[in-house]
């Protein structure tokens, strides 16, 4: 992403925001998990294949978040080779682009939905089921949204190049979704470890401990929505 959040201009343009340093350690890390995630907005505007070609090791499974089954049978995924692809829709998803994309050889999942959407919890149980146990989710900012709202993402790694694209009206944030109404509200992180890849930074975040969670909700409570919290200890 950019400096300023963004994971493609407002024309849609996303290749490359970070230099080939940073784009190895991100094929490095699709081959140490079981199967690389995308939601069907990235499928349709980048067409990736989702393989690991800048880095040893070997293709995880590829799994598509989408709800209505849109995702083209000639996508790249299904054409130009790699392990598994999974196109996780709702039950209530046409059949006959089920059967399209299982034809094209895709293993097709109906779930249940939340919001209209793919229960994302129900998908985590479902790919347990097939032997996915690790799943690194790369967009886009809509399935990051849902994610983080839903309190499934373990650890966030972010690439940021040092390039600014600004503009009131930009390209899509790593985080899209509805906007957090209050600042005590806000997806927190805790900060794990930083390191450069060529020009570009890689900073890694971990999610809260759920004791950390309750504690801070409990803060919050207490408070109330009308008082400010404290200014914090540190100026950080
Ligand atoms: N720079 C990068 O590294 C990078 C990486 C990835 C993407 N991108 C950019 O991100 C943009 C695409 O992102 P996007 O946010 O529009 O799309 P997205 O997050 O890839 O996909 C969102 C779509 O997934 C489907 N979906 C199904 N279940 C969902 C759930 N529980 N939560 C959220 N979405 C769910 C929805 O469509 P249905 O309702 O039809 O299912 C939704 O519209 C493109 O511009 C792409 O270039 C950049």
């Amino acid at each position: 992403m950019t400096l300023d959040g963004r994971i493609a201009t407002a024309r849609g343009e996303s290749r490359w925001i970070t230099g080939a340093a940073a784009r190895a350690t991100a094929h490095g890390l699709r081959a140490s998990h079981d199967a690389v995630l995308v939601g069907v907005g990235t499928v349709l505007a980048d067409d990736p294949a989702l393989t690991v070609r800048d880095a040893a090791g070997a293709d995880p499974a590829r799994v598509v978040v989408d709800s209505r089954l849109r995702t083209p049978p000639t996508a790249r995924l299904l054409t130009a080779g790699g392990a598994r692809v999974i196109v996780a829709g709702l039950t209530t998803a046409p059949a006959a682009r089920r059967r399209r994309l299982e034809r094209a050889g895709a293993t097709v999942l109906g779930l249940p939905a939340v919001d209209g959407r793919v229960d994302l919890g129900a998908l985590a149980r479902a790919l347990a089921g097939e032997g996915v146990t690790s799943v690194l989710v790369e967009g886009g900012g809509e399935v990051h949204a849902s994610l983080l709202g839903a309190g499934l993402a373990d650890e966030v790694v972010l690439h940021v190049a040092p390039r600014i694209l600004g503009g009131r009206r930009g390209g899509p944030a790593w985080v899209g979704g509805d906007e957090v109404p209050r600042l005590a509200d806000a997806h927190r992180l805790a900060l794990h470890a930083v390191a450069f890849a060529g020009d570009d930074l890689i900073l890694t975040l971990r999610a809260p401990r759920i004791s950390d969670i309750a504690h801070t909700r409990a803060r919050s409570r207490r408070r109330g929505p009308g008082r400010p919290a404290p200014p914090p200890a540190s100026g950080r």
